[in-house]
């Protein structure tokens, strides 16, 4: 955690805050906050994609290393994050994965989304990595401004794209 981080950390409101905000894994009971929160965010609905998210990475996990994890604040889902450990992807060592997150709009601002990255990156660290890694879109600086304020910068991995046509 920066020292910056760390200084807001200990300031009495975030605190408080802090303390009224629980981290923990995702329950089926959770999916229809979690889609609601996505479809505000992204504008999409996406039912079918997230109940084949919560089918691999929830309760029923496939993976060990799968991470689900939903911020509960008075008895509402405010927030989640979701990852995984991957293995010498690109001839790397395994690393921690983060693919999702996502803070309710009303709930932002209060530290949930620095908890939610932080409580991941202690379930990476269990399982014994060293380093964790994302990707976003260019143009998003809200989750730029968000990962860089954790501590995350430009790795050494581009991604590559290209259009499969026909
Ligand atoms: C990015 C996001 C997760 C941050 O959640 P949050 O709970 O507001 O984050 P925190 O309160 O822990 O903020 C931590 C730091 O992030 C940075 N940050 C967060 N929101 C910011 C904003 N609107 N502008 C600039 N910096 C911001 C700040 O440095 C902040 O620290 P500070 O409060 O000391 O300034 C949340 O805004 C979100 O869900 N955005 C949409 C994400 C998205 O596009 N998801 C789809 C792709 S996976």
């Amino acid at each position: 955690m920066s020292r910056r981080k760390a200084a807001r950390n200990d300031a009495a409101p975030a605190a408080a805050q802090r303390s009224e905000l629980a981290i923990r894994p995702v329950r089926r009971g959770d999916l229809e906050a979690v889609i609601a929160i996505d479809t505000q965010v992204t504008g999409l609905e996406k039912r079918e994609y997230w109940r084949s998210v919560y089918r691999r990475y929830g309760e029923s996990a496939t993976t060990a290393s799968a991470q689900f994890l939903v911020a509960e604040a008075a008895g509402e889902v405010v927030g989640f994050i979701i990852g995984e450990v991957r293995d010498w992807e690109f001839g790397a060592p395994p690393c921690g994965w983060v693919f999702a997150i996502d803070v309710r709009p009303d709930a932002r601002l209060a530290g949930t989304g620095t908890r939610l990255l932080e409580s991941i990156c202690a379930s990476f660290r269990r399982a014994g990595v060293r380093k964790v890694r994302t990707m976003l879109a260019s143009d998003n600086t809200l989750i730029l401004s968000f990962f860089r304020s954790q501590g995350m910068m430009a790795g050494r991995f581009i991604p590559l794209e290209m259009d499969l046509e026909g």
